[in-house]
């Protein structure tokens, strides 16, 4: 069996909903499913029950994923634009900052460009601030960006005419980098239909149109990130199921299989998980941390097969091909064939 060497993937962005919904997911969960799907660090977002607006919660946060991590992690800060006080007190401690421009779970939003404004200033120029932002939303964030020379980052990005304010941005040289998930690579609205409740995600799954544009411009897109954001299936199948899938057992398999189909070239896809993220959140490469995986087997995805403790996935029963093998962190085999080969806590929070 010839193995095929991903250096450090890294996923910018997931939920792992704990504290608060641990009946969804929990760091032990959520960082088993990152190994199993061969993602060797985590970054945390910030909308959880209580959210990460304060350096108490980011602290109570830091406490818990210290003894239940078993992959590296980091967390994001989050802001409605009243706790820039906390600022200072956090900013070292974290990867970024998160901002809500437009609706996902949690009531979390900042709309008010007064309040933008001022998180720009304060935020520090060097750190990243990753922006859920959409349509003329993406075009004020790059606005303000060129205003301030804040780092932006915007996160899954779905339809073409979004992609194309980037590239706009980009081709200006603007401080902007930006994310697509695998949903939005994989799926469209009419797999939305489809799925049901389970389809229900932020921002939506797009059309063929847009899903075609995003494939055919990845050239501008930095990295993929899965927007893991499990959810019961008892609430995905509820009357008002709450937004977000399940990624992190999925994303690099889904993403072999494109390598194997010709879609995608294996440099670009080391690129977009490893080389880009560790760039924009500035963090080094560590050269004993990498998965190995086998570009030659075939299987089917099975619920069975998933960490996740929400234990679904849309792709069930698609035929997958690339299977991740194992993951060493820090020298140290972590994860070999589904088994979590180490203890809870050995994970360990890249910032800190
Ligand atoms: O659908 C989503 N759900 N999109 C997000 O960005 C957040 C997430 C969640 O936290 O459930
Ligand atoms: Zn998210």
């Amino acid at each position: 069996m010839f193995l095929t060497k991903l250096p450090a993937p890294i996923d910018i962005h997931v939920h792992l909903r704990d504290p608060g919904d641990t009946h969804k997911e929990d760091f032990y969960t959520g960082t088993s499913a990152a190994l199993n799907g061969g993602i060797s660090a985590v970054f945390d977002m910030p909308n959880n029950k209580t959210p990460i607006f304060t350096e108490e919660s980011l602290r109570e946060k830091e406490n818990i994923a210290k003894v239940k991590a078993v992959c590296d992690y980091g967390f994001y800060f989050g802001s409605t634009g009243k706790n820039i006080e906390e600022f200072p007190k956090v900013s070292e401690r974290v990867v970024g900052l998160k901002l809500y421009l437009d609706q996902t779970t949690g009531d979390y939003l900042i709309r008010d460009l007064a309040s933008i404004r001022d998180v720009f200033i304060k935020w520090p120029k060097e750190k990243v601030i990753v922006i859920h932002a959409e349509a003329e939303n993406v075009s004020l964030v790059i606005k303000l960006a060129k205003e301030s020379g804040n780092k932006i980052h915007i996160t899954h990005v779905t339809t073409k005419a979004d992609l194309e304010r980037i590239i706009e941005a980009k081709k200006m040289s603007l401080p902007v980098t930006c994310d697509v998930t695998p949903h939005h690579l994989f799926l469209t609205d009419k797999d939305a239909v489809e799925l049901k409740g389970k389809g229900q995600v932020k921002p939506s799954l797009a059309n063929l149109t847009d899903k075609t544009f995003l494939w055919d411009s990845l050239s501008w897109v930095d990295c993929f990130s899965s927007d893991h954001a499990p959810h019961t299936e008892e609430e995905k199948n509820s009357p008002s199921p709450p937004y977000g899938i399940p990624g992190l057992d999925t994303m690099i398999p889904l993403l072999l299989t494109a390598v194997k189909d010709g879609s995608l070239e294996m440099d670009d896809l080391i690129q977009k998980i490893s080389t880009n993220p560790h760039k924009i959140f500035n963090i080094p490469v560590d050269k004993d941390t990498y998965t190995e995986v086998d570009l030659d087997e075939n299987y089917e995805l099975k619920k069975e097969n998933l960490k996740t403790k929400c234990c679904w996935s849309p792709y069930e029963g698609w035929q997958l091909h690339g299977k991740v093998k194992s993951v060493y962190i820090r020298g140290k085999k972590v994860m070999e064939d589904g088994r979590i080969l180490v203890e809870k806590g050995f994970g360990r929070n890249m910032m800190l």
